[in-house]
């Protein structure tokens, strides 16, 4: 099942990310992180080695080829391009990187984001891996359909009216993916009046309430040392919000396999 966050800069989407990983990694599923953000931070917040970070390829663009009929697919098989061009990260997590901007003034990144999404639509042959894609903030991985192949996108909102509106946004242009199921989680939620705002959104838009991450100062303490939360606070009531939103994409990831394997005919 391949699964997208995305949301408004600083919402928390890469912490989300690399914490659900790695608890869906524990939990017993394959998983794939890929950072779909130009400005990759994915790794740190697994806790790769940084040596290996640094000497972590990026998706080569030349792995695409753009077909005339279901949009841009992988030239090799997918499980040898995560094989060849992913790293491992703690509780064996694979990470592959989209790449960022090399120089100033080079140019656009169309090329990468094409690889990224043409690697997200074949891993869609791998029903029972968890891919998870922490995308960048702007809403541009839906207008350029990098986000098309999610079986879920989890939008990540902090309970402010601009961070709300950003994935108002968000959600609408998802309407025009053929994208199965939207949620949203709410994260720094430090009252029940934030909490309740972000209930209230999702009742007035239709969109589906996926869980709520609280405020805690064991986000900020981790970040500040550079540790993965999940290794600096594993006990804390954020790791215990996120473990449970980890429970709901594991069943729906169940759930998700079964539908792939009986529409197979097996
Ligand atoms: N539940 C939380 N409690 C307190 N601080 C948090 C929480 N979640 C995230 N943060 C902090 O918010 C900041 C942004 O988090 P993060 O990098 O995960 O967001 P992001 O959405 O990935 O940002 P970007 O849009 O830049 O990619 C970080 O400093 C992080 O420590
Ligand atoms: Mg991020």
């Amino acid at each position: 099942m391949r699964v997208a966050l995305a949301g408004k800069g600083g919402a928390g989407k890469t912490t989300i990310s690399a914490t659900l990983c790695r608890v869906l990694a524990r939990g017993g599923f394959p998983v794939v992180a890929i950072d779909g953000d130009s400005n990759p931070n994915l790794a740190l917040a697994l806790g790769v080695d940084h040596q290996a970070s640094a000497a972590a390829p990026y998706l080569p663009t030349s792995l695409v080829s753009r077909r005339l009929v279901g949009g841009p697919s992988l030239t090799a098989p997918v499980a040898e391009v995560v094989d060849r061009h992913g790293i491992t990260g703690p509780d064996g997590v694979r990470l592959v990187l989209m790449g960022e901007p090399g120089h100033s003034s080079e140019g656009c990144l169309c090329s990468a984001h094409a690889t990224v999404s043409a690697l997200m639509g074949d891993l869609g042959g791998q029903p029972d891996t968890i891919t998870l894609i922490d995308m960048e903030a702007s809403p541009e991985h839906m207008s350029r359909g990098t986000t098309r192949h999610a079986d879920l996108l989890v939008l990540v909102t902090e309970p402010y009216f601009r961070s709300l509106e950003a994935v108002r946004r968000i959600a609408r242009l998802a309407e025009e993916l053929p994208i199965p199921r939207v949620g949203v989680v709410a994260n720094k939620v430090r009252d029940t009046t934030g909490a309740k705002a972000v209930v209230e959104f999702c009742e007035r838009h239709g969109l589906e309430h996926l869980g709520e991450v609280p405020w805690s100062d064991d986000v900020v303490q981790a970040d500040l040392a550079g540790i993965p939360l999940l290794d600096a606070a594993p006990d804390g009531p954020a790791v215990a919000a996120i473990s449970r939103l980890a429970g709901t994409i594991g069943e729906a990831a169940h759930a998700h396999t079964i539908a792939a394997v009986a529409a197979q005919g097996g």
